[in-house]
């Protein structure tokens, strides 16, 4: 069996490529479509593969979680939840039986007992839209807010990290509530955007009673790359974003700056990261009628090769003084803030317009780190306070999530540490 889905699969928990075959002819086209070797991409450290291959699975158990250090996938799908019952052993189970799902999920297999071919009298487990297609390195990256840690919710008062702090309000804030915040958060990335919404929307389903859908946010594009080989993407201002990344190979830097170490408090969190979501809304229109010079000053790289100014290529080291002090990437840069370096992960995202003639598109950024007071917080002072970009830019949504280690094989789950 040259397919490693295929190769690991319990009887009644078929594959989607299985189930095509199954589902007879009609279905051939499909199945031939959804064929081919399915490689497997390894998860962060060393032996990462910056994988290009769209269609591979990327393995769901290990250390840490996939969806972090992992090749950032072309699509999103974010959803932060509320969760709606007060049963502690209600969550622990739903928390089980998310992972149970997230990891079927990840290997390309339906939900429970499918899309179909089960009691007739029932709804199916399984949605069934993401039947035929590849697992398209599907990752599901879970994480805690500071919500459900209040008192008088599960006894997890003592639990809560430091480092899970009350993100402040920053200048030029105009948070919307409702697009904030959250019990609970899925990160749903993959190649293709069904297999992402698949995945949001199943566990929200199996969540249907205990947990409440927040909000959530689709994102279309990757903004940036933890594989600094792969040809750096570009953002809806049209400049190339996430070429000073922490590389998703680079374990001393994964170490120091994006999991949280052992003798970081929060025992639980040993092997996790904390993330950082904010909608960041562009005022495009306003962009689209600047000068090129303006946009170059704004950022301090050009747009067409991403070099830094004074510098011919992009990967050139920036020279910050070269740059207008109000230039992104100069109060950005770890060495105006004391050394501060963030994993950030964001998607492009476009929901239609506003109702005043102008789309609502922009950034939805997150970004992972080891410690929010020593990554996120300086550098988004800084540039609330001077960033130029702040003329074109608004934050729209906020939340702060911590994300615990990996599921490390299939007696685990997510919160484990947390509940257990
Ligand atoms: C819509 C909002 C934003 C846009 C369009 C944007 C765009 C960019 C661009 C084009 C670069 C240069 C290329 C690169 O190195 O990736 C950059 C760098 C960077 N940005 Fe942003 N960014 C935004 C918001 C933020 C926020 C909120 C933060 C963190 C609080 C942030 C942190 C950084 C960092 C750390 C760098 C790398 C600086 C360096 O080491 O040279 N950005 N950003």
């Amino acid at each position: 069996m040259s397919d490693t889905t295929e190769a690991t699969e319990p009887a009644r928990s078929p594959s989607r490529r299985a189930l095509l075959g199954w589902g007879g002819a009609g279905l051939a086209l499909g199945a031939a479509a959804a064929g081919g070797t399915v490689a497997v991409v390894k998860g962060g450290g060393s032996d990462a593969v910056p994988a290009a291959e769209s269609g591979a699975a990327v393995p769901f158990h290990g250390a840490h979680q996939a969806g972090i250090a992992t090749a950032v996938q072309d699509r999103l799908h974010f959803a932060a939840f509320d969760v709606t019952t007060k049963d502690r052993a209600a969550l622990v189970q739903l928390l089980k039986d998310w992972t149970a799902a997230a990891a079927a999920m990840a290997e390309g297999k339906t939900v429970g007992e499918g899309a179909y071919g089960g009691l007739a009298e029932a709804p199916p487990d399984d949605t069934g839209e993401a039947l035929g297609l590849k697992p398209s390195r599907l990752t599901l990256t879970f994480g805690v807010g500071p919500s459900l840690f209040a008192k008088d919710r599960f006894g997890l008062e003592s639990k809560r990290p430091e480092a899970l702090v009350d993100i402040e309000q920053f200048p030029g804030d105009n948070l919307d509530p409702a697009r904030s915040g959250g019990d609970l958060c899925v990160q749903a990335c993959a190649d293709d955007p069904q297999v992402a919404v698949h995945a949001i929307r199943n566990l929200a389903r199996i969540g249907m009673g205990k947990v409440a859908i927040r909000w959530s946010q689709l994102g279309f594009g990757k903004t940036s790359s933890t594989t600094p080989d792969a040809q750096t993407p570009r953002n809806m201002m049209g400049f190339k974003d996430g070429t000073r990344n922490v590389d998703g190979t680079d374990t001393k830097a994964l170490d120091e700056h994006v999991w949280v170490g052992a003798k970081d408090g929060s025992d639980w969190m040993t092997g996790g990261s904390y993330l950082v979501a904010r909608r960041i809304r562009m005022h495009i229109e306003t962009w689209d009628r600047t000068s090129l010079q303006e946009q170059e000053d704004v950022f301090g790289r050009d747009k067409g090769e991403g070099a830094p100014v004074g510098k011919a290529k992009e990967r050139d080291e920036p020279f910050l003084k070269a740059m207008k002090p109000t230039a992104h990437v100069r109060l950005a840069h770890p060495d105006s803030n004391d050394g501060a370096r963030i994993l950030r992960r964001g998607y492009s995202f476009t929901d239609g317009t506003d109702g005043l003639g102008r789309l609502d598109a922009g950034l939805f950024f997150l970004a992972y780190q080891r410690d929010v007071r020593k990554g996120f917080l300086p550098i988004q002072r800084a540039l609330a306070r001077q960033d130029a970009l702040n003329e074109y830019i608004q934050h729209v949504g906020s939340a702060i999530f911590a994300v615990p280690p990996g599921v490390r094989d299939k007696g685990d789950w997510w919160g484990r540490g947390l509940f257990g």
